[in-house]
């Protein structure tokens, strides 16, 4: 039982709200619940004015919030780390098998009518067994991920990140799976036959797939995004692609989102995209909000949050 009296202001719909709507509905406001679909900039936090005294995201990424001018104004931000770890690791399986079995064309030859009698190279993908993976960000997503690469008989998985792990040893029943030291950037870049990548998005990960990365990259290689799609320089993937400089990518995550109708990246066959669907279960929805309120209400009573981002 948590004891916390607050005015709430509930509004109709589920519908994005509108950037005037939150300026509006902001101002004067001690506690802040949002999501990443808004910047929470100097704007917002001057159309709040100085009662503001806490924020608290459904999220564990935070770059859509000034966290510098948060810290000035000794407003607390929270977000809901660890409860999407599961969900978002799954998902990033399934965009990986989806994009390497080709499975977006695979759908739409059944449902256009245009499935043809069995042939031998027909749809052929590329299976996971005996690949080197690179992952770029080892932290509780990426090791998620690389748990779950371990049923697939992965040869090696690579990473680099900002912090080095110890030596970490994956295991179950039939396998062993040791992960290396990090390496650096370029080697995961020309080693790796997949890329993963599970990076916050931070102004040194920003943009850092362009020209050279994919330049860089095995002509075979797979490029996953489940982390933020500005770590990624869309028109270079888009080049890299079509020249098949790299083979496929499947995307979770684009700039901006939506992303528009007619983007050249949707008209590509060898690239999936899904609507940023990383944490998008009932079960990790559900913690999400639990903690994303636990934090706000902490925040309110002047308490130290459950999930502090800072
Ligand atoms: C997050 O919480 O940051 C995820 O991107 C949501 O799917």
């Amino acid at each position: 039982m948590i004891d916390c009296r607050a005015e709430i202001e509930i509004r109709d719909g589920t519908d994005r709200i509108s950037r005037e709507e939150l300026i509006r509905g902001v101002a004067g406001c001690h506690g802040l619940l949002c999501t990443l679909t808004h910047q929470i900039n100097k704007e917002i936090l001057d159309a709040a004015g100085p009662n503001l005294m806490t924020i608290s995201t459904v999220s564990v990424g935070f770059d859509h919030i000034d966290i510098e001018e948060c810290k000035r104004r000794n407003i607390t931000v929270g977000h809901t780390p660890a409860v999407l770890t599961e969900a978002v690791a799954e998902l990033t399986i399934g965009l990986l098998l989806t994009t390497a079995r080709r499975v977006r064309e695979a759908l739409s030859v059944v449902e256009s009518g245009s499935w043809c009698s069995w042939k031998v190279l027909w749809l052929c993908g590329t299976q996971l067994s005996n690949k080197v993976v690179g992952i770029v960000g080892l932290g509780r997503i990426g090791l998620a991920v690389a748990k779950r690469l371990l049923a697939f008989n992965v040869n090696k998985i690579l990473y680099t990140g900002h912090s080095e792990k110890a030596e970490v040893t994956l295991s179950d029943t039939d396998a062993t799976l040791t992960i290396a030291p990090s390496v650096d950037f370029n080697t995961l870049l020309h080693q790796s036959d997949i890329i993963i990548v599970c990076c916050a998005l931070t102004p040194e990960t920003n943009g850092l797939f362009g020209e050279s990365a994919f330049a860089a990259m095995k002509k075979n290689c797979i490029f996953i995004n489940t982390s933020r799609g500005k770590v990624v320089n869309q028109s270079d993937l888009y080049n890299a692609l079509v020249s098949n400089e790299i083979q496929a990518a499947g995307l979770d995550v684009t700039t901006p989102e939506p992303l528009p109708v007619d983007h050249p990246l949707k008209k590509l066959k060898n690239c999936v995209i899904f609507p940023h669907l990383g944490s998008a279960t009932i079960e990790a929805r559900n913690e999400m909000w639990t903690i994303a309120v636990r934090n706000l209400i902490a925040g309110l009573n002047n308490e130290p949050l459950p999930h502090p981002v800072y």
